[in-house]
């Protein structure tokens, strides 16, 4: 019988296709792309107090700016999730050239469906209907004292921020885990 068990699954996993479990997008991204510009980057990852003792998750990384600055100007480990494959390959592009190693690490998938629960910090640039889809998997899958900081949206009367700051005309906010 464990025979029959281990070659069952032998065949399984011999039989999978090479890709398998890799990510296949079935729709255009929740959010187009532009990016953050880098004073208010900067002023993200002082708001949410960033230390070498972080990883700090963006969620829909773009060229990857946010966890390459906090790897860099703080020594922080970073993560970006990003759904867009072209991208994927600009950000692993930037991330050879800061020199940063395994500090950071894109991951090519959707930021909905993509497990959160190792962030100390997480940030967005996202839209403000897409932070307040992400409210329950935010409070279900972070861990007390995870800072979010958000670019430019907040995420409504549901959730309302502890600090808001104007970056030469960018709003940016912040958020606590309790
Ligand atoms: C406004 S850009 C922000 C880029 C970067 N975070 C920054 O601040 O410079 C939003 C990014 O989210 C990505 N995105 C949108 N929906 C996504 C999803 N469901 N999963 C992963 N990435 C997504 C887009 O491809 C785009 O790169």
């Amino acid at each position: 019988m464990r025979l029959r068990l281990a070659s069952l699954l032998a065949i399984m996993l011999l039989g999978a296709p090479a890709n398998a479990g890799q990510f296949r997008p079935n729709r255009v991204p929740d959010a187009p792309y532009v990016p953050t510009p880098q004073s208010a980057v900067d002023a993200m990852l002082e708001l949410a107090h960033v230390t070498s003792a972080d990883i700090v998750y963006d969620l829909g990384s773009g060229d990857g700016r946010i966890p390459i600055t906090a790897a860099k100007r703080y020594g922080a480990f970073g993560v970006g999730i990003e759904m867009d494959s072209l991208l994927i390959r600009r950000a692993n592009d930037n991330l050879k050239q800061a020199g940063l190693g395994d500090r950071v690490r894109f991951v090519y998938g959707d930021l909905f469906e993509t497990d959160i629960s190792g962030a100390t910090v997480v940030t967005l640039f996202l839209l403000p209907r897409l932070n307040q889809q992400l409210i329950p998997k935010f409070k279900r899958e972070l861990r007390p004292g995870t800072r979010i900081v958000s670019h430019k949206f907040d995420m409504g009367d549901e959730w309302p921020p502890e600090q808001s700051h104007d970056v030469d005309g960018l709003m940016i906010y912040l958020w606590t885990i309790e």
